[in-house]
C-alpha cells in the first residue's frame, strides 16, 4: 500500500476511485465466493466496502449478485456509491461497524447471506488524505478515526493513556523495538503541551530511535502510526466480535473469505474458522453426536499469500494473509454467539 501523500480532493479521488485503490487477490475471492453464488438471488455482505473494488468485480462477474456495502468511514460509502451508481439497486451502502453486520441485514429483511468479504485495514483514500492524520509522511492533525464523526483520536490516545498502557499498544499492535523509550518521550512532551500534530509524533519517533536502527526498515514512525491506528479504531476487538457474527449471518453453503495483513489480525481470523471447522465434542466420546460436528469446512489450506504476479502490480498485497470456509450445518445452539438472534437458513 502506498502511503506517499499528494494534493488531490476527495472529488478528484472519486473520479478516478479505481485506480486509487487495487482490490487484493480481487480474482483469487471470485473464485473463493463463485460456489456459494450457485443459488437464486445470492447477497454478498461486503464488510470493508473502501472504494468499492472488490464489489465492482463482484457485481461485474456475477449479474445476479445482490451486494451490501458496509463501511464506518462516510467519504469511503460516498466514493464507493459514485463508483457503484450504476450497478442501480444491485448495491446497497450503509454506515456501520462490521460487527454490526447482523443488525443490518435484520433491518434490510435478508434472512442469510451467501458470503461475507472482509479485506482489513485502512485503505489506500485514508492513507491520502493528508487530514485525517493516517500517514507519518505529512503534518496533520493527530485523528486517525476510520469513522470521522465518532469516537477518540490519535491525540486523545497520546494525551490520556499512561505510559506503560502506551508502551504496550506500541509493542503489541506495532511490533516496535522502543516501544518503552518512545512511550516515555510522549508522556515527558505532554507534560509540556499536549500532542497535537502527527509532525510532533514523527519528531518523539525519531528522536527515540537509535541511528544505526533508523538506517533501515523504511520510516521508523511507520510502526508507531501503524499501532496507535489500531487502537484509536479498536481494530482488534472490533474484528474479534465481528468474526462470530458475520459466521452467523452465512446461509448453509455460504462463504467467509477475510484478508488480514496484520499477524493479530490474521491470528483471530484463524481461530474463529477454527471453532467452526473443529468437532465440539469432548475427546473422549466414543461417537460424535451430530450437534457436535463442524458447522464450517475451511476451503484454503492455512493461509495463503500473493503470488509474484500479484506482488509485482499490488505493492498492498505484499502482508496478506487470505483465509476462506464454508458453512455445511447450522451453527449448534452451543457455540452461537451472543447478542445475535440470526440462524443459518
Ligand atoms: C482495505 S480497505 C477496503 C478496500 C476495498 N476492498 C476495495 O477494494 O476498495 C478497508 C476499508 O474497511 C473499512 N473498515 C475498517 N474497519 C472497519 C470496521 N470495523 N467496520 C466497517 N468498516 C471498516 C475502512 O474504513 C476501509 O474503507
Amino acid at each position: 500500500m502506498t502511503e506517499e501523500l499528494n494534493e488531490r480532493t476527495p472529488e478528484h479521488i472519486g473520479n478516478d476511485a479505481a485506480s486509487r485503490h487495487t482490490p487484493v487477490l480481487l480474482q483469487r475471492c471470485l473464485d473463493l465466493l463463485a460456489p456459494a453464488f450457485d443459488v437464486e438471488n445470492p447477497v454478498l455482505v461486503d464488510s470493508t466496502l473502501g472504494m468499492g473494488g472488490h464489489t465492482e468485480g463482484v457485481l461485474q462477474a456475477f449479474p445476479h449478485v445482490r451486494v451490501i456495502g458496509l463501511d464506518r468511514d462516510t467519504q469511503a460509502l460516498e466514493l464507493a456509491g459514485r463508483r457503484l451508481a450504476p450497478f442501480g439497486e444491485r448495491f446497497t451502502g450503509v454506515h456501520a461497524v462490521y460487527d454490526e453486520i447482523n443488525d443490518v441485514l435484520d433491518r434490510l429483511g435478508i434472512p442469510g447471506v451467501q458470503g461475507v468479504l472482509m479485506d482489513l485495514g485502512v485503505s489506500s483514500l485514508q492513507l491520502d488524505e493528508r487530514e485525517r492524520g493516517f500517514s507519518y509522511s505529512a503534518d496533520a492533525p493527530l485523528d486517525m478515526r476510520m469513522d470521522a464523526t465518532t469516537g477518540q483520536t490519535a491525540a486523545d490516545v497520546l494525551n490520556t493513556y499512561d505510559e506503560r498502557e502506551l508502551a504496550r499498544i506500541l509493542r503489541v499492535y506495532g511490533e516496535e523495538r522502543f516501544a518503552p523509550r518512545i512511550a516515555r518521550a510522549i508522556v515527558a512532551q505532554r507534560a509540556t503541551r499536549p500532542l497535537a500534530r502527527t509532525g510532533e509524533l514523527v519528531s518523539i519517533v525519531r528522536a527515540n530511535i537509535p541511528a544505526a536502527t533508523r538506517k533501515t526498515g523504511g520510516n521508523p514512525a511507520k510502526r508507531t502510526f501503524q499501532a496507535l491506528r489500531i487502537e484509536v479504531n479498536g481494530e482488534i476487538e472490533v474484528l474479534e466480535r465481528a468474526l462470530p457474527q458475520s459466521i452467523e449471518a452465512l446461509a448453509v453453503g455460504g462463504r467467509i473469505v477475510v484478508e488480514a495483513y496484520h499477524s493479530l489480525e490474521d491470528r483471530a481470523v484463524k481461530r474463529a474458522l477454527a471453532v467452526g471447522a473443529t468437532s465440539s465434542a469432548p475427546p473422549d466420546l466414543p461417537v460424535e453426536p451430530a450437534t457436535h460436528a463442524p458447522f464450517l469446512r475451511l476451503v484454503t489450506r492455512g493461509a495463503e499469500e500473493a503470488d509474484e504476479a500479484e506482488l509485482a502490480h499490488n505493492p498492498r498485497s505484499q502482508s496478506v494473509r487470505l483465509r476462506a470456509a464454508e458453512r455445511v450445518r447450522p451453527t449448534p445452539d452451543h457455540l452461537k454467539p451472543r447478542q445475535t438472534g440470526r440462524r443459518a437458513a
